[in-house]
């Protein structure tokens, strides 16, 4: 059972990542099109809880949900309240947790979500549909507002130059549509030798900070630290640089001991706070030649897997 709106990313490697078990019951934070809630229910005689913060989801979920009879349990709300999730469910823990970053080809390719800078669209981009859209941003927050979430989320070397344009342009006539926003960006800032749209970097870095995608990420990974069970897996999938380098530096800083004992550190807190996973790879798991040709959308994906090692091991034996 497929949906052909979505196609699942690295999805033989992820689910050879995450070592199922019959019985078990595992978590896909990222429910999208349900390619991976279906694989894993396919595989195992198991349960899932998935999560997804757009509501649209919940209804097109609907159809899965029924064939998988009792076995998926398809949740509105934001991987990064994970804990909170899984209390209201009467879960204390779990066998093994999936995230898969970003958007989905469905919400992109939905010019009324306002995702791409290729249709016209209003210029929303709000996952959950509420709160902040990236119209309000772009028309009120301040030049160097602009300028610091360009640079930092969209890693835009032109960000205050495209914030200054934004600005200035803004004064007469609001920023209320996709297209209006890529081409002010298209005017001021030149397309890359190797052909990167120049509204690829702000667009970017608006979704981000609309939808806080970074915040929720790394309080998505405290909380599978804290409900995963001994030898459950996490396997995280991202898109660019920036989440890629949070899941890195979060499994490798619990995944390591605490260089030598310190004096002034005592030795036992400073091992049971760090030491909570194994690293599964040691690289990032990236798509094969194939899978690129075959979904071009995969091209930047990243996978990286860990393993919850016992809640409280003795380091010291
Ligand atoms: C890349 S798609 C997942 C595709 C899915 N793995 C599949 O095979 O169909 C990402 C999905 O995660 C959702 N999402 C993104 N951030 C989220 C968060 N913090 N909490 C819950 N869902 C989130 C998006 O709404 C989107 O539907």
């Amino acid at each position: 059972m497929t949906n052909p709106d979505h196609i699942p990313v690295l999805l033989d490697e992820v689910i050879k990542g995450l070592d199922l078990k019959d019985g078990g019951l595992y978590i896909d934070g990222t429910f999208g099109a349900g390619g991976y809630s279906v694989a894993i229910l396919e595989e195992k005689k198991c349960n899932v809880i998935a999560i997804d913060r757009d509501p649209e989801v919940l209804e097109k979920g609907k159809n899965i949900v029924n064939a998988f009879q009792g076995r998926l349990k398809l949740v509105q709300g934001r991987f990064g309240d994970l804990q909170k999730i899984l209390k209201k469910e009467g879960v204390k823990s779990v066998d093994g947790i999936v995230l898969d970053l970003g958007i989905s080809s469905m919400q992109v390719d939905d010019r009324l979500r306002g995702f791409s800078f290729l249709r016209d669209g209003p210029l929303d981009m709000r996952m959950e549909k509420s709160g902040m859209s990236a119209a309000d941003a772009i028309n009120t927050l301040s030049e160097t507002d602009l300028t610091d979430i360009i640079s930092r989320y969209g890693e835009e070397r032109h960000a205050s130059r495209v914030a200054k344009a934004i600005v200035k342009i803004r004064k007469v006539r609001p920023f209320m549509r996709t297209i209006h926003l890529a081409d002010t960006i298209r005017s001021e800032v030149r397309r890359s030798r190797a052909g990167i749209d120049p509204a690829t970097r702000t667009f970017q870095a608006l979704r981000i900070y609309i939808n806080d995608e970074l915040g929720e990420l790394e309080r998505g990974l405290i909380g599978a630290e804290n409900v995963l069970a001994a030898n459950g897996r996490l396997a995280a999938v991202s898109f660019h640089s920036l989440e890629d380098r949070i899941v890195k530096s979060f499994i490798r800083d619990r995944s390591k001991r605490a260089p030598g004992p310190s004096r002034h550190k005592p030795v036992l807190q400073d091992l049971e706070k760090k030491i909570s996973f194994k690293m599964i790879n040691m690289r990032a798991l990236t798509p094969s030649r194939r899978e690129i040709i075959s979904n071009p959308r995969s091209r930047s994906a990243r996978l990286r897997v860990a393993e919850k090692l016992l809640s409280k091991p003795n380091y010291l034996n």
